[in-house]
């Protein structure tokens, strides 16, 4: 069955030469099974007559905010409860403005503020509007928000004359977009409720050994990949608690974080937070050495040469899984060489439930793989209550997917173990 099948979505239409593809992307979309209202801001009317969205469609067209018969009907707080999807194609400078500020001054906007559905924006303008510094601005807002998604613009020439950033992308691609995205949502939808009840801990980023006041030892971890997989924790319905080492990140919504600089005090961190955690979740690139001492002064170049000594750092996973052996404990192992061959080891020498395997290093399109990339690749190795181990390849895809695609698997892994209390 399509993905599209008795779907809900509103297609925004904004006022644009771009909008006479809206009616493709329409038909495509009844084609496809979805049930669809049009919503045109009152310049879209200027360039498509809503008669043709409504013959299309099936349903009457709405723009005014303050229309009467309309809100008798389907009010437009009912209309943004309504949808599964918002899908604005083609979204302007200015609905982009609006949006990214939270103004509600027309009918689309307005649904857009009140609703609870993702926001899918497909956006068309002048190139030079495109890359202006105000809208750049707007949209790099988009950026920290979870549920509005962009496809394009695509390249090439305009109706203006001009070639660059801000052609609409066509109806096809656009479709593919959205059915990702409705898939991702049946998949969220698959997985909450699966942690209800549960309470997840998870490391995540580099940890940082200061050498001087001035100087330190860390690594090239992000956090991307911790953070993805406490969002995906949380949206399975875990009380998740991540414990970040220094990054740029925000922390996912509805997740408690400590930000913490060191190993030891990751360590400590963790250890404060470890009452009735069901299941640990190590992504961390913990330094496994600190110099023994930090000096209070910067050191000054008086040497050709110079050695820091330094000193292994705690083990904060295996000292976990040696303190409460009831806890489902999941490692990682980032390695460059003999991957599957050390992550095994680590399973069994820091004895865990699962460890994930990720390369290091880089593809070769020159991109870095594992730390510091959006996209990664898992290979789990699962402990099964028998002692067999289990082998499952998480193929490369967004860390988001990777985390809910890991989580997935932690589930079903957990609820399988004899660590499960339910
Ligand atoms: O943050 P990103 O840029 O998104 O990158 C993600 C990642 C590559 C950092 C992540 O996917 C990953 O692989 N994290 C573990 C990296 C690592 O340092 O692995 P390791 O092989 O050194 O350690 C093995 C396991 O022991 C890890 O779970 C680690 O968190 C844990 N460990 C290690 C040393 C230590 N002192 N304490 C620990 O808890």
């Amino acid at each position: 069955m399509s993905l599209f099948q008795d779907k809900k979505i509103i297609l925004g239409v904004c006022g644009g030469v771009a909008a006479y593809k809206s009616v493709e992307l329409l038909r495509l979309l009844i084609k496809a099974g979805a049930q669809v209202q049009v919503v045109m801001t009152p310049s879209a009317e200027q360039f498509v007559a809503p008669m043709t969205f409504q013959a299309l469609s099936g349903n009457p067209v709405r723009s005014d905010l303050f229309d009467k018969a309309a809100e008798a009907g389907m009010g437009h707080i009912e209309l943004a409860r309504w949808a599964d999807l918002i899908l604005i194609a083609p979204v302007t400078a200015n609905t982009i403005a609006k949006i990214s500020r939270g103004i509600a001054d027309n009918l689309l906007t307005t649904v857009c503020l009140a609703s609870a559905a993702p926001l899918i924006l497909a956006p068309a303008m002048n190139q030079q509007m495109w890359r202006s510094e105000a809208n750049q601005d707007n949209i790099q807002r988009f950026k920290s928000r979870t549920s509005i998604h962009l496809i394009g613009p695509a390249m090439g020439e305009q109706a203006c004359g001009d070639n660059g950033p801000g052609r609409m992308e066509e109806p096809e691609p656009i479709m593919r977009f959205c059915e990702q995205l409705l898939q991702q949502l049946q998949e969220q939808q698959s997985l909450s409720e699966q942690l209800k009840g549960k309470k997840l801990l998870i490391t995540a980023g580099p940890t940082i050994e200061d050498i001087d006041p001035v100087r330190y030892i860390s690594n090239r971890s992000s956090g991307k990949m911790g953070y993805a997989i406490a969002q995906a924790a949380y949206e399975a319905g875990a009380e998740v608690s991540l414990i970040s080492g220094p990054v740029v990140l925000d922390a996912p919504e509805g997740v408690d974080c400590y930000k913490i600089r060191s190993a030891l005090q990751m360590h400590k961190r963790v250890f404060e937070q470890l009452d009735n955690v069901d299941i640990f979740i190590a992504t961390a690139a913990v330094a496994d050495y600190r110099p023994v001492a930090t000096k209070a002064q910067k050191i000054k170049k008086t040497q050709d040469s110079m050695t820091i000594e330094l000193v292994k750092n705690p083990d904060i996973l295996a000292d976990v899984s040696a303190h409460n052996k009831k806890l489902f404990t999941v490692g990682f192992a980032a390695e460059t060489t003999e991957l599957e061959k050390y992550a095994q080891d680590k399973l069994d020498s820091k004895n865990l439930d699962m460890i994930a395997a990720n390369r290091v290093g880089r593809d070769s399109n020159g991109q870095s793989m594992g730390f510091n990339s959006d996209t990664n690749e898992l290979i789990l190795f699962s402990k099964q209550q028998s002692g067999e181990i289990t082998r499952t390849v998480l193929p490369k895809t967004t860390k988001q997917q990777l985390a809910r695609e890991l989580i997935k698997e932690i589930v079903v892994q957990y609820k399988n173990s004899h660590k499960n209390k339910d």
